[in-house]
């Protein structure tokens, strides 16, 4: 077990609450057979839950909907084909990636990329650069008036 400080259990429950309050408002997503399962970083075995809580965790890092990582099925538009690659699922794979090697490299944190990301273990994580926008701002500074 460890520690947590108050405000920080207070912080978790109130994500969990809105994944939860999400996970609602989106009706459940269909999952694909075990021979669609195409997972190349989170376990083939995760439960549905906890994939709509990293889903909806990169939608809102992002500010992405499902739409702009995934796509229809090639057999049947009306139906979405979740386990197909897309550009931007690629990109994601990679930056999953990522986020696991500069934990690991810099920040010590190894391990299972689902259990660090979901427990917030991670010391930088999508939303750490991304913050709610698809391109990280990557400016040196802001700006700061100059002095005459
Ligand atoms: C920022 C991009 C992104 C967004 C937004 C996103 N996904 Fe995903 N999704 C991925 C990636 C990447 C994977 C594969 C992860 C892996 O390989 O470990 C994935 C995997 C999945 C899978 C499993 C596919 C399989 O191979 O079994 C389902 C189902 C899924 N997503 C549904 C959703 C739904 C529903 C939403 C919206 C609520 C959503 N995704 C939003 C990137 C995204
Ligand atoms: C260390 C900072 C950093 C972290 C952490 C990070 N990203 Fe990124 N990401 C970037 C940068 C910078 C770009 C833009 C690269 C460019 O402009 O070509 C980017 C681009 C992307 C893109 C493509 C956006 C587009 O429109 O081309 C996706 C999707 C994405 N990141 C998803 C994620 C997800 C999901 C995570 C967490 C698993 C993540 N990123 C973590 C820095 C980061």
């Amino acid at each position: 077990m460890t520690y947590r400080s108050p405000q920080k259990t207070i912080v978790l429950s109130l994500i969990a609450g809105a994944v939860v309050v999400g996970s609602y408002a989106f009706s459940p997503a269909p999952r694909p057979g075990n021979h669609e399962n195409n997972l190349k970083i989170l376990p083939k075995d995760i439960s549905d839950e906890e994939l709509m809580q990293v889903m909806h965790s990169f939608e809102v890092a992002l500010n992405m909907n499902c739409g702009d990582c995934h796509t229809h099925s090639a057999t049947d538009p009306n139906k979405m084909d979740w386990a197909a690659d897309t550009k931007h699922k690629q990109t994601t794979i990679e930056m999953m990636k990522m986020v696991q090697e500069l934990n690991k490299q810099y920040f010590g944190v190894d391990g299972d990329f689902k259990t660090n990301y979901l427990q917030s273990q991670y010391k930088v994580s999508c939303n750490t650069c991304h913050n709610g926008h698809e391109e990280p701002n990557n400016m040196v500074t802001i700006p700061i008036p100059e002095k005459h």
